[in-house]
This record gives C-alpha cells, sequence and structure tokens, in this order.
C-alpha cells in the first residue's frame, strides 16, 4: 500500500502525543521523523514524551532536537497547563529509544528535500524549527505537499491572551516567516478543537472501555489538562488542539467549515502579539485606498473553522481501539 509521508514538528506534551500516536496508528502514513521544538516543553522534555509516545506505538521513528528558545522572545513553557513532565505527571519511564544524531531542522530540510512534493508536515507546536529551516533553504517551501499548522485562532478569542493563540503567540516572528513563504499551508485554530469537539466524561469513559494501551494513555496523560480546560478555559471537556490538527492532516473530510484567506500574524502589537489575522471578507486587495504591501497579498492559508465534531472522534477512536 502506498504510505503518505509525514513530518512532525512538535513541543511534545500530553496532547502533541495523541496526535503523534494517531499518525503511528493510521493506516496509510509513514512517519519520517519527528522534529521537537521548545515550546509548552523545554526540548528534552519534549523528547522524551516523542520517544515514549512512538515506542508504545511499536515503532521506532527518529525523533531530533531542535531549537531551544523562540527566534526573539524567551521562552515561556506550560508546565503547569501539560503538568510537572508534560504527560499530565504520569511520570513515565524512560524509553529506551534515543534522540537521532542532528539537528531538527537540518532534519525538516532534508526529508523535505528527499521526499519533494511528498511529504506532509504538521506542526504542533511554535513555529520557530519550521521557520529557521526556511531560513536557510527557502526552497523547500515549495517541496511540502501540505503543511498543516495547529495554531491561531481565527478572529476569535485565543487561550494566551484575548487575541492569541500559544503556539502562534509564543515565537509571533517565527509564525510570520513560515505563513509568509509560500507553503501550502493549513490552519487548524484553538477554536477548532474546543465546543461540540472536546470529550465529554461519557466520551472520555467509552475510551477507557476500549480497553486498550493506546485508548488509556491518551486519556490518564491528558487527565490533568482536562481539569484546566473545564475549570479555566470554560471547555465541556478534554480539549485535545493538536490531534485536531492531524485528524485534518489524516481526513481532510473532517473540515465542515473553511477557506482560503490572507492570513498573516501581527508581530508588534501592543495588546495583539501572535494574533493571526484572517481576512475573512477578503477586504484588503478590494478597497481603493490600501495601497500597503497587504493588497497585493493573495490569499496564503486554507483556514478550517470548524470540523465536524462526530467525524472527528470517530477518527480519533480508530486510532485509540
Ligand atoms: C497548543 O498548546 C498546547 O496546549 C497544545 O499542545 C497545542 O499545541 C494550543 O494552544
Ligand atoms: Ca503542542
Amino acid at each position: 500500500m502506498y504510505k503518505r509521508k509525514m513530518l512532525i514538528d512538535t513541543d511534545t506534551a500530553s496532547d502533541d502525543a495523541v496526535a503523534i500516536l494517531m499518525a503511528h496508528r493510521y493506516p496509510d502514513i509513514e512517519p519520517l521523523a519527528v522534529t521537537v521544538v521548545s515550546g509548552n516543553m523545554r526540548v528534552e522534555d519534549g523528547s522524551r514524551n516523542a520517544r515514549y509516545t512512538i515506542e508504545l506505538c511499536g515503532a521506532q521513528t527518529p525523533v531530533y532536537l531542535g531549537c531551544e528558545r523562540p527566534m526573539l522572545r524567551e521562552p515561556v513553557h506550560a508546565y503547569w497547563y501539560h503538568g510537572s513532565d508534560g504527560m499530565g505527571g504520569m511520570n513515565y519511564p524512560e524509553p529506551k529509544l534515543r534522540a537521532a544524531n542532528g539537528h531538527a531542522i537540518e532534519a525538516l530540510i532534508e526529508n523535505i528535500r528527499a521526499h519533494e512534493n511528498d511529504v506532509i508536515l504538521v506542526t504542533l507546536g511554535p513555529l520557530t524549527n519550521v521557520a529557521s529551516a526556511l531560513l536557510r533553504a527557502p526552497e523547500i517551501a515549495k517541496m511540502v505537499s501540505r503543511c498543516i499548522v495547529m495554531g491561531g485562532a481565527a478572529n476569535v478569542v485565543g487561550n494566551v491572551t484575548p487575541a492569541a493563540e500559544y503556539n502562534i503567540w509564543c515565537d509571533p516572528e517565527a509564525a510570520r516567516i513560515v505563513f509568509r513563504s509560500g507553503m501550502n499551508l493549513e490552519m487548524v485554530g484553538w477554536e477548532a478543537g474546543r465546543g461540540a469537539a472536546a470529550l465529554t466524561d461519557q466520551e472520555i469513559a467509552a475510551v477507557y472501555a476500549f480497553n486498550t494501551p493506546f485508548a488509556k494513555f491518551a486519556m490518564e496523560c491528558n487527565a490533568h489538562a482536562l481539569q484546566l480546560a473545564k475549570h479555566w478555559q470554560g471547555d465541556p471537556g478534554m480539549t485535545l488542539h493538536d490531534p485536531t490538527a492531524m485528524a485534518v492532516a489524516l481526513d481532510p473530510s473532517i473540515s465542515k467549515r473553511r477557506g482560503k484567506y490572507r492570513v498573516d500574524v501581527e508581530t508588534r502589537g501592543e495588546l495583539t502579539r501572535g494574533m493571526t489575522v484572517v481576512d475573512e471578507r477578503h477586504t484588503v486587495g478590494t478597497q481603493a485606498y490600501f495601497t500597503d504591501e497587504w493588497a497585493v497579498r493573495q490569499p496564503n492559508v486554507l483556514t478550517h473553522h470548524e470540523l465536524d465534531a462526530a467525524k472527528w472522534k470517530a477518527l480519533l477512536y480508530q486510532c485509540l481501539r
């Protein structure tokens, strides 16, 4: 069977882990490499969590350490949200799989070049590794068949500030480089994983009842984040943002409302650092008085606003059974 090749760039915490697991359990996907970036976790912790997850899936996908901090900003981690180990405080044993030799930036460039037009890139953390690879080898932008970004918020509320989602806010300069690179981008924003996409208590119980190591792992390591999603973010259940982006990568038909728009990233705003500004009405370019560079910029991102919750959950369950 032909398998779609995939690269996963991640700051592996508990929901990243579920996304990595999905890619390894989905029938027609061949994960080429996992590259780790500083974000929710320090890179060493992200690497350990990614390697543990891959080992659980019985795979040996190489895991590369990447950028230890954003391009210009101070690192800001989120252990308070994902637990002291990033895995809900489960303290899983040290994986046997060692980190691969070499840097994530090189691994991205080499794999994309080696599989020109036949590689899907899924990003689950800040975009520092990907932007650095693009600065070093700008031609790779056109060699990626699809790049699905978990990040941003399409003109709606953010999770770190009212205007911004964490992955973009953490390294807005990197995000801007990626969004302006000419890559075939898709954005699965924070809102896509909320509301009906969250797993209710009943659904979580049903997943545990699958009685597989994958189901148990996915639910237990996200139990810490579940409490915060419910009580701090006001969500109805377990939000799995990175897995929703992975689900769109695996099966684009789970996207219910989407559109191709000009999207750019705010890097300087006093209140809006890291905001993904989505031109949903195609405002720029149609206004006679608009003369700055925005006006000539074309739609660059397929923005997934809303998922088919039932289909997304069915896909998740398929990977956990
Ligand atoms: C992002 O931050 C983390 O909570 C998740 O892993 C996701 O990548 C959502 O803002
Ligand atoms: Ca993440």
